[in-house]
């Protein structure tokens, strides 16, 4: 008879501390949700969304710089010298002997004017 209120008495112990343990992770959670989000600096939708989803990111960058990739050396896209139009049809046919795949058939025509568009006034290095 002891021998089990003993027991009843450990397991309210624990069912109890169980549920501080709950609570506190509960408290870490909520502190995680407001204070260690990463500040997003570029705005979401539009222009930005295409260029990470098409995977523009993958050899340009994420801020559009380039560089060395398999593929060849993906362009600086902040200083380009293309007008907005050309920067479309790059987007459109490619360069591909250099390594810029088409695009042709993948995106469709309005996402490659946003995807131009954001690169000549988003990528863009503000003097
Ligand atoms: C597989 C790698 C790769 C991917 C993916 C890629 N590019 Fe490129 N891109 C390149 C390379 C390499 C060049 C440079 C070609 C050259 O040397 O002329 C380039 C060149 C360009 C240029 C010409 C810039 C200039 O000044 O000549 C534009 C514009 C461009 N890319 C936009 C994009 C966009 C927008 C996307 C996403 C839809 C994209 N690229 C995806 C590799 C890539």
């Amino acid at each position: 008879m002891k021998r089990i209120r003993t027991m009843t008495i450990t397991l309210a112990i624990a069912a109890l501390s169980a549920v501080g343990v709950w609570s506190a992770s509960g408290d870490a959670y909520a502190e995680t949700e407001t204070e260690d989000r990463p500040v997003i600096k570029v705005p979401r939708g539009g222009g930005r969304a295409a260029f990470e989803r098409h995977g523009c990111i993958t050899c340009h960058m994420p801020d559009g710089r380039g560089g060395q990739n398999e593929g060849g050396y993906g362009a600086d896209l902040r200083v380009t010298p293309l007008t907005e139009d050309q920067v479309a049809f790059i987007i459109t046919y490619g360069r591909t002997s250099k390594g810029m795949p088409a695009f042709k058939g993948l995106i469709d025509e309005e996402t490659i004017s946003l995807l131009a568009k954001y690169v000549k006034e988003d990528l863009r290095l503000k003097k």
